[in-house]
């Protein structure tokens, strides 16, 4: 267990405002902040934070709690674990004598592991014996021997069992290194293999230099090109940037984002070392944020066919939603940056990321490339793209600004492409508002459901019950009433099993030494049930009248409500036991 001292320090430490902000962009609303939930999927703002209360609640999707419910839910992390990790964040050790921080020792074992794995790796590359391919391929992409060594490379030999040799003997176990993806799992002996064999090893390090995870590439056309770790205890790719520990250093100004690792490093090597890459996957919301911690500009340089450009559209939005500059490459005459560097060199390089477009100038020429606008067929398209375009961008000098570039270059008079702009606008916003408050209403709907499924059976019942445990929750006045027999309430009076349940535990924490402490709560209820209570609170914090006359008539409601449904249960026996005496009868009329 953890000391509640040490909970109650790190919810006192740990400001919910800043800790949220790391994970989603927040604005300032009256006294509150809102943002785009992290937990479900929307286009306008429903998720707020409450700093009086140190909570926070979606109003879309129901989620809702305290910073350790937050953290429970994005780390994916139990209780315990979720309070190390504000812990950790706010520089407190928490002494403790059981196995609560289970996943925090995994995690130091799993970058233990990786280091060890990651030494192992560069001495195979540079054995001339085993690592022979490996270096040969290497230096027939451009390597040199220092960036070898700078970026740690290694090589992964083909055999089955060397590296689970080498970390078994290191005092590694198999489990261990199955949970740290560098062994598989023998489907039929059970026994640990090596996972990465015959590839050139990139590990990936991240800003505080512990080796997180690895990629291995194959040296020749096979698939699947690139192996990667999985996510672990140590390490979630949605969270982290390729060569970001160098980067970090010299990349006030900008990033340059790239697709590959091999872009990355040709990168590095030619000088420019602000330049980092996703971890094999598209870029996540989380590594747009980190991103903007480090720098103002993103240059996106993906590659040029089809697929890297339309990643780019995806990233150019992510990266903007944060607040950040965004440019876009143009490469011609080259697959990547790679190799771009090896055909025309760093300063043909340079030059060209000079030369990069904002996010509308990119768009804009993809536009007019397509159509010739001397048709005038064409020219209504083309303006008709451009238009929706425009109408996507919030705010209204740079539309303006846009949509005098796009007149100038249409030659149509601005007036109009400002009518089509905010016409489409409207709609636009119209729809999404209908969109998002239907999805607000269906999970709204599925979520009352499944959390508290006992309450639409009788609505006016689970109405009195949450008005209680709201008006419970806020006030330690009535919480002391019910405790000291004030107010006659028990759990049997409690209608729902989640209401019995959650009014044990707030009376059980109230009677205790230390008294009622919401965030103790999560202890025992999942973080929707959390949410659920976040909800009933919130719910009393919006009305003026809480008083104990509230709290005594919503008691008497429900026990009301509850007596009525015992009635209606006990009619219904009657029932059955009125038509089992009646077929007696009739049996015995048969019989006669
Ligand atoms: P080269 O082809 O050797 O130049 O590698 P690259 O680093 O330029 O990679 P590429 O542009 O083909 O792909 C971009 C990134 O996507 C790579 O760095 C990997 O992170 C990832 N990736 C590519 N192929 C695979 C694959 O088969 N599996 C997985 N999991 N990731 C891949
Ligand atoms: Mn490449």
């Amino acid at each position: 267990m953890i000391p509640r001292a040490a909970i109650e320090e790190i919810l006192y430490r740990a400001d919910i405002v800043d800790v949220i902000s790391s994970y989603v962009t927040l604005k300032r609303a009256g006294s509150n902040f809102g943002g785009l939930c992290p937990f479900h999927s929307e286009k306008t703002p429903s998720f707020t934070v409450f700093p009086a209360t140190k909570s926070f609640y979606c109003f879309g999707c129901g989620a809702g709690g305290d910073v350790i419910t937050f953290i429970m839910k994005t780390e994916n992390l139990d209780y315990p674990s979720a309070i190390e990790f504000l812990a950790q964040r706010v520089g407190i050790t928490i002494e403790h004598d059981d196995r609560a921080s289970k996943d925090l020792i995994n995690r130091k074992r799993v970058y233990e592991m990786n280091l060890e794995a990651a030494k192992f790796f560069r001495s195979c590359l540079f054995d001339p014996k085993i690592g022979e391919e490996g270096m040969t391929y290497l230096k027939s992409r451009g390597m040199s021997g220092a960036t070898i060594k700078r970026f740690g490379l290694g090589y992964a030999p083909r055999d089955f069992g060397m590296l689970t040799d080498h970390m078994r003997r290191k005092g590694f176990s198999e489990e261990e290194l199955i949970t740290a993806f560098l062994c598989g799992k023998s489907q039929k002996t059970g026994r640990a293999y090596d996972y990465f064999r015959g590839r050139v090893m990139f590990p990936i390090i991240d800003t505080t230099g512990n080796v997180i995870a690895f990629g291995g590439r194959v040296l020749d056309d096979s698939k699947p090109k690139y192996l990667n770790s999985s996510d672990t205890p140590g390490f979630k790719k949605s969270r982290n940037l390729f060569a970001l520990n160098y980067a970090k250093d010299d990349c006030a100004e900008e990033i340059i984002l790239c697709e590959g690792y091999m872009d990355v490093i040709a990168l590095h090597a030619a000088g420019f070392s602000n330049a980092v890459a996703t971890l094999g996957t598209a870029i996540t919301s989380e590594q747009a944020r980190i991103m903007a911690k480090y720098t103002k500009k993103v240059i996106i340089s993906y590659d040029s066919d089809e697929a890297g450009q339309r990643a780019a559209n995806r990233a150019m939005q992510l990266l903007g939603e944060v607040g950040l500059e965004v440019r876009i490459l143009k490469m011609n005459g080259a697959k990547d940056p790679d190799e771009f560097i090896k055909k025309f060199g760093a300063d043909r390089f340079r030059h060209i990321l000079k030369q990069s477009k904002t996010g509308f100038e990119y768009k804009l020429e993809g536009v007019l490339s397509r159509y010739d606008i001397s048709v005038p067929a064409d020219k209504i398209k083309a303006s008709g793209e451009l238009c929706s375009i425009i109408s996507e961008v919030y705010s209204a000098v740079e539309r303006e600004v846009y949509i005098a570039r796009v007149a100038e270059c249409l030659l149509l008079s601005p007036d109009g492409i400002k009518n089509d702009v905010e016409r489409l606008r409207g709609k636009k916003m119209r729809e999404q508002k209908k969109l998002e408050s239907r999805e607000a209403m269906n999970s709204a709907k599925n979520y009352g459901d499944r959390v508290n499924i006992d309450s639409v059976k009788n609505v006016a019942a689970n109405a009195a019950e949450e008005a209680i445990l709201g008006l419970l929750l806020t006030y330690e006045e009535h919480r002391a009433a019910v405790a000291n027999g004030k107010v006659e309430l028990s759990t049997d009076d409690f209608f729902t099993s989640l209401g019995k349940r959650m009014f044990d535990a707030i009376m059980e924490l109230q009677v205790s030494d230390s008294g009622f402490e919401f965030s103790l709560l999560g202890e025992t209820f999942t973080p929707d049930e959390i949410g659920r209570m976040t909800k009933y609170r919130l719910e009393r914090g919006q009305l003026t009248r809480n008083g104990i006359d509230v709290l005594l008539t919503s008691v008497d409601k429900l026990k009301k409500e509850k007596l009525h449904e015992q009635e209606k249960h006990g009619e219904d026996k009657f029932a059955a036991l009125r038509r089992k005496r009646q077929s007696a009868v009739e049996q015995k009329n048969k019989n006669l």
